[in-house]
């Protein structure tokens, strides 16, 4: 019915260690959309990646979509982008535990697999 990939990230020059995740891709069949399928994915896998420690889930994504899913612009924060983004709402962060957002900045330096700027395009 759908898809969902989380992948390990760190980020690059925090004051404290913050385990982070990047989102990419989500998808769901045609047929299986608006059932909330989607948001099930997201909110299972966030539960999962929050038991094991992770703090802030990365996507870069329809900010209509992920904004209802828990996500908010993540430059305001601090937190960068790998790479330059267009619109620069479209790179969210999600936090997974309480008080993690404002008190922490810097670049998701990505895992080699994704480390190319036509994969950083909304
Ligand atoms: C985006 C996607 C994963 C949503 O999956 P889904 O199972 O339909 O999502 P949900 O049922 O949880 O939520 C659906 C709601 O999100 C809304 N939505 C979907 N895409 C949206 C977008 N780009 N902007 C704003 N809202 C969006 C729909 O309007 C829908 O609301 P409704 O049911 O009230 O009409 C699915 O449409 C998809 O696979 N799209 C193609 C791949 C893609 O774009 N993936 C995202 C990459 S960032």
């Amino acid at each position: 019915m759908g898809h969902v990939l989380f992948t390990k990230a760190v980020l690059a020059g925090a004051s404290r260690k913050v385990p982070a995740a990047i989102l990419a891709p989500l998808a769901v069949l045609p047929e299986f959309q608006h059932q909330g399928v989607g948001r099930a994915l997201i909110e299972h896998g966030a539960s999962l990646l929050a038991a094991s420690g992770v703090q802030l889930l990365f996507v870069l994504g329809h900010p209509g979509y992920y904004t209802r899913c828990g996500f908010v612009p993540a430059f305001p924060f601090g937190l960068r982008a790998p790479y330059p983004i267009v619109p620069e709402e479209a790179w969210m962060v999600r936090p997974l535990v309480p008080d993690v957002l404002g008190t922490v900045t810097g670049v998701i330096a990505c895992p080699e697999s994704m480390a190319k700027p036509e994969y950083w395009r909304e």
